[in-house]
This record gives structure tokens, C-alpha cells and sequence, in this order.
């Protein structure tokens, strides 16, 4: 078992590929289809079953990465999805949709995964790593001594009166129009936050915004370590194809 179909199932987008899961790669193209508006478990999860579909993946392993609180199997929050999503069980929805066998995490957890293994975490097996994934909204995965501690939800951080990823998000600089420098200081604000907290030895942004990292790293405090993804934006779709083989106690479920 080494190629898993990984789906990332995000707030905008659903997107899969086929992983080798020894090598962190993908192997296939990415299959991206709008995640539905509305948002409900029924609709999203036939959007999962059209991605299995498009690679004829039946009866076989699949990885899914949910932008919620995942444990014990259901979905606890619902802060960027509709709120019928919580109390439901995810594992029942997506096996009964796809006829897969899914193992399902947080979608941060998910890319935190993939970078701890096969991207820029690799080199720190050791102390705390925390990955935020800037998008929609704002995951979080932190590893301690390369061990994940799931769920975190620090995009939920009390934050300005409100919570950090209304304000850091790659959404939030998009509806706000925020200049680089503008949405520079605006992370930077959070991630001293986030520091503070929590003394990380690295925080690794990903997200698709880690692409254009030099745009506005320069408006980051030269005391945080802070280095982009090396996967981006595959990060998802690779550590939810590596979930179906990533240690039972690290898996959130
Ligand atoms: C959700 C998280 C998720 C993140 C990124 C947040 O709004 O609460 O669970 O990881 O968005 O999708």
C-alpha cells in the first residue's frame, strides 16, 4: 500500500491526486472542483465521491483532509463549513458515499503531516513545530518533538476582538484588499502572538499565499523563525493520502 488517493477538502476547493505515500509525492495531476455552496455534508461529500470518480477509486484506501475538529470519527465545529456538519459522522458520510475506506483528520493536521515528513519540518525532529495554513481560514498543526497534538484550532485564537483568522487569513487580506506591507504587519501581529504562546523552535506557513512568502516576510519580526511550506499548496492532498498510515495515537480519530 504506498499509492493513496489524498483528498484536501477545503472551504473553496476540493482537490485530490493520487500520493506515493513513501516518496511524499504526487503521482497523478490534481483534480480541483469547487467545493459546493452551500457547504452541507450531503453536497460536499458528493463532491468527494466525484473526485474518487474521476481516479476510479473504489473499494480501496483514501485519506481526506476536513477543515473542522475531527474526533472520535465526528465533526466538532463548523466555522467555515455549514453548521449541520457538526455531530455528524464523518467516516459513515464518506465510506457510505465513496464505498471507500477513509481515514479522515483535520486538513491542517493533514498538511502538517506532509511537512513535518517530506518538506521543510523534516531538518526539526526535535522541540515544538508549528504549521499554520493561511487560506479561507486559518489551520493549525503543532508537533511536538514530531509528535502531532491534533485539533488545535489556533486560527481561533482570540484575536483583536475577535478571532485571528478574520484578520491574518489569506481571505481576510483578499476582502480587506490589503497591501503586502498592510497584510505583512497583520500576520506579523498574530505569529508574535502565536509565539508567545507557545516559544516554537519553526512556524512554517502554508497555504497557496506560501507561494509568494518573499511578498511579505519582509514585514515579519526578525525574531520568529518562519519559514513557507516547501509543498505549498499539495501539502493537504499529501499528508491526507499519508493519514491512512500515519500512527493510530497521531491520527486524531
Ligand atoms: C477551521 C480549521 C481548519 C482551518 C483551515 C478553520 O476555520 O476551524 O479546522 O483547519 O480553517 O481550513
Amino acid at each position: 500500500m504506498k499509492e493513496i488517493l489524498g483528498i484536501d477538502v477545503g472551504a473553496t476547493g476540493t482537490k485530490g491526486a493520487i500520493v506515493d505515500i513513501k516518496k511524499g509525492v504526487l503521482i497523478t495531476d490534481r483534480f480541483k472542483i469547487p467545493t459546493p455552496v452551500s457547504k452541507k455534508p450531503e453536497a460536499m461529500a458528493a463532491a468527494v465521491k466525484e473526485i474518487c470518480q474521476n481516479f476510479q477509486w473504489k473499494n480501496k484506501m483514501l485519506g481526506i483532509g476536513f477543515p473542522a475538529v475531527i474526533k472520535n470519527k465526528i465533526c466538532y465545529t463548523a466555522s467555515n463549513i455549514d453548521n449541520s456538519w457538526i455531530g455528524v459522522d464523518v467516516y459513515d458520510l464518506f465510506n457510505n458515499k465513496t464505498k471507500c475506506y477513509s481515514t479522515i483528520i483535520n486538513d491542517a493536521d493533514a498538511a502538517g503531516i506532509a511537512e513535518m515528513t517530506y518538506g521543510v519540518g523534516k531538518k526539526w525532529p526535535e522541540g515544538i513545530v508549528i504549521l499554520l495554513t493561511l487560506g479561507t481560514g486559518i489551520g493549525s498543526a503543532v508537533f511536538m518533538n514530531g509528535v502531532l497534538v491534533p485539533n488545535t484550532e489556533l486560527g481561533h485564537l482570540k484575536f483583536k476582538g475577535s478571532i485571528a483568522e478574520r484578520f491574518a487569513s489569506n481571505s481576510a487580506r483578499k476582502k480587506k484588499k490589503l497591501s503586502w506591507e498592510e497584510y505583512g504587519k497583520e500576520l506579523n501581529e498574530y505569529l508574535v502572538h502565536v509565539d508567545f504562546l507557545f516559544s516554537p523552535d519553526l512556524i512554517i506557513l502554508g497555504g497557496g499565499i506560501s507561494k509568494q512568502f518573499k511578498e511579505f516576510s519582509k514585514y515579519l519580526s526578525k525574531n520568529l523563525d518562519v519559514k513557507p511550506a516547501l509543498h505549498y499548496n499539495n501539502a493537504g492532498i499529501i499528508g491526507a493520502a499519508m493519514s491512512v498510515s500515519y500512527g493510530q495515537k497521531n491520527k486524531g480519530n
